[in-house]
């Protein structure tokens, strides 16, 4: 389709005032044919040498973000401190105590800093070795390729220190999306994404440009496990999609292969004592699973590379960000409704989102600290009932699974407002669920249980590691629609 036509299809669907060419296909740079780059170049100098512009505005992933311009997004905003998801959602820190997450758990920012950041967090967070240099790395292939199991098992600054030396702290590179020949995308993770791929029944054969356009960045923005052996060694990355489909890969069934592997187990919840899985930016599954931008053909690349002009040579932006940060530029391919309206409409859905998965968020706690009194008192002799303790315990873990994966989805909600929504509202009545089960059960064995339950959130935000972070009230994420 050419960008004629498109335009004259958008006229008419403002018309139907629903300012969208439904289907319109952006517009797309093409890629540069001729290159100079040998292969196994990974020094992005190397490949700026030959696409200077491209490199250019790669390099500034490396500056902070206009502060501002997003309401909840704000993880290197011009002048402001580093959000911890920690102190943006206390309850978080109770749910995730027990593990590296319930400790440090800041807000992602520029694609320069991922190692860096790695290295300055709590070490807590790095414990499962060299797996976790997995989507930090261009060199993850090539030393996973070399060491083979040992890559994912040994310390990581170990398996770090196999990387030359001036390239410890280089993030996401060129080879990490592109060949060198000719410039054509491609996945350089057969060893997670491509297993992943498998499982979807896709094969790398069949993948489009436009496919591709999203895999990149799904080679890092999905959830993934860290199996471990009977020493919690870590075994590999892999990610839980088996039983899902392109197009579907369902938080149902997400949790299901997580609860059906104990091998995928990699921590303890303190609060509970239950040995659980986690799900870790699920991006991709969230938009792939059907959004309304999805089926309008749209990519990540789409949203979040939006063609520029440098020079007069039309771009991919490399600069990778918020949309909102950039005023929506990536939008207008698409919509006609202004920056300002678009910014609105996103916002709008991020709040409904946000007030459903806090609220989601502390019944899930609330149940957690129900477990945790349940626990003890059986501990005392108390008869509770186990039937009653394992129901809610099924439920407990399908509201638990459901809160984690809103809350590590980086969109709070946009890329899939409507399944998000179902998504935390199925983790309400779970939650609601295992909180009626639970004070029956211990109503049986004749334990007063009060109708509010103290959480004792001080205990879990302050403190916390070996940096002692202390709780930032001033960072906490209040309820949008509270009252409402
Ligand atoms: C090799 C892994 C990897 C790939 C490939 C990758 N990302 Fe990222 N991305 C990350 C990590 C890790 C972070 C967080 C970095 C940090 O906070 O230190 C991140 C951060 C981001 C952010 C937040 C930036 C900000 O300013 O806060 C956006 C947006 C983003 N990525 C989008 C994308 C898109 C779109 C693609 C594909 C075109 C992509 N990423 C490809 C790993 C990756
Ligand atoms: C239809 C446009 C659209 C598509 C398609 C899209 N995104 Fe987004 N993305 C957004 C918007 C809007 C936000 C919210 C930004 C904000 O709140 O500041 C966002 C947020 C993000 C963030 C968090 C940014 C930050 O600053 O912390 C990441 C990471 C991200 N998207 C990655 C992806 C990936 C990966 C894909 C593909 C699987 C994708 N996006 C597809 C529009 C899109
Ligand atoms: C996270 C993935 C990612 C990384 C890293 C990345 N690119 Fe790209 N690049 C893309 C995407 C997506 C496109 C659009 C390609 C398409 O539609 O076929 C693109 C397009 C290009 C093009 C074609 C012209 C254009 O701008 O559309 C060139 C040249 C290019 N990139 C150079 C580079 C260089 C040089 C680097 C490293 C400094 C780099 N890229 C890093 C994803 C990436
Ligand atoms: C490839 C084209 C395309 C791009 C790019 C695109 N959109 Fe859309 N958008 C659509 C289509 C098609 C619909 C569905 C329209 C309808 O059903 O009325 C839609 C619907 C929406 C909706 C309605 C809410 C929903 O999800 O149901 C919002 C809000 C929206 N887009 C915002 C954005 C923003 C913000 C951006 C840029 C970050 C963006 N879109 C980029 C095509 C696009």
């Amino acid at each position: 389709m050419t960008t004629k036509m498109v335009k004259r299809g958008m006229v008419a669907v403002i018309l139907a005032a629903t300012a969208v060419g439904a289907g319109c296909t952006p517009k797309k740079t093409e890629p540069v044919t001729m290159s100079d780059i040998a292969d196994g170049t990974i020094d992005p100098a190397v490949w700026g040498k030959v696409y200077p512009a491209e490199y250019e505005r790669w390099q500034k992933n490396g500056e902070p973000t206009p502060a501002g311009k997003s309401k909840y997004k704000r993880g290197y905003d011009e002048g402001m401190a580093r959000p911890d998801k920690l102190n943006e959602f206390p309850f978080l820190a109770l749910l995730y105590n027990g593990w590296g997450f319930g400790v440090e758990y800041r807000e992602p920012r520029g694609h320069i800093f991922m190692l860096q950041d790695q290295l300055e967090v709590d070490p807590s967070r790095i414990k499962a070795g060299g797996s976790c240099l997995t989507c930090k790395t261009p060199y993850a292939p090539i030393l996973q390729g070399k060491m083979g199991r040992d890559y994912f098992a040994e310390p990581y600054l170990d398996v770090l220190a196999k990387v030359p030396g001036e390239h410890r702290t280089l993030g996401v590179a060129c080879i990490d999306c592109h060949n060198n020949r000719d410039m054509s995308l491609q996945i350089s993770r057969g060893f997670t994404l491509g297993k992943g791929l498998a499982e979807l029944g896709v094969a790398g054969g069949q993948l489009t440009r436009q496919d591709k356009r999203s895999l990149v960045c799904a080679q890092c923005h999905v959830t993934y496990s860290v199996p471990k052996d009977t020493q919690m060694k870590s075994t590999d990355v892999v990610f839980p999609w088996q039983g899902s489909s392109w197009g579907h890969i369902t938080i149902e069934q997400i949790i299901k292969v997580l609860r059906e592997h104990p091998e995928y187990g990699e921590w303890t919840q303190k609060v509970t004592g239950f040995k659980l899985a986690f799900i870790r930016h699920p991006e991709f599954e969230l938009f792939s699973n059907d959004s309304v931008h999805w089926q309008a053909g749209a990519t990540c690349s789409d949203c979040h590379m939006p063609t520029i002009k440098v020079g007069g040579r039309e771009i991919a932006d490399h600069r990778i960000m918020s949309p909102l940060k950039n005023d929506l530029q990536a939008c207008r391919q698409c919509h006609t409704e202004s920056p300002d309206q678009l910014r609105d409409r996103v916002i709008a859905i991020q709040d409904r989102t946000m007030s459903q998965f806090i609220r989601a968020g502390y019944a899930t706690a609330t149940v957690a600290k129900l477990f945790e009194l349940a626990n003890r008192e059986q501990t005392a002799g108390k008869p509770v009932d186990r039937t009653l303790y394992a129901e809610a315990k099924d439920h407990y873990l399908e509201a638990f699974y459901r809160v984690v994966f809103i809350g590590a989805e980086n969109s709070v909600g946009f890329h899939n407002p409507t399944e998000a929504q179902r998504v935390l509202g199925d983790a309400a009545i779970h939650a609601g669920k295992a909180d009626g089960l639970l004070r029956q059960a211990l109503a049986k064995a004749g334990v007063t249980v009060p109708e509010k339950v103290d959480l004792e959130l001080a205990k879990y935000v302050n403190n916390r590691g070996s940096k002692k972070l202390m709780f930032k009230p001033e960072q906490e994420i209040k309820d949008p629609l509270a009252g409402k």
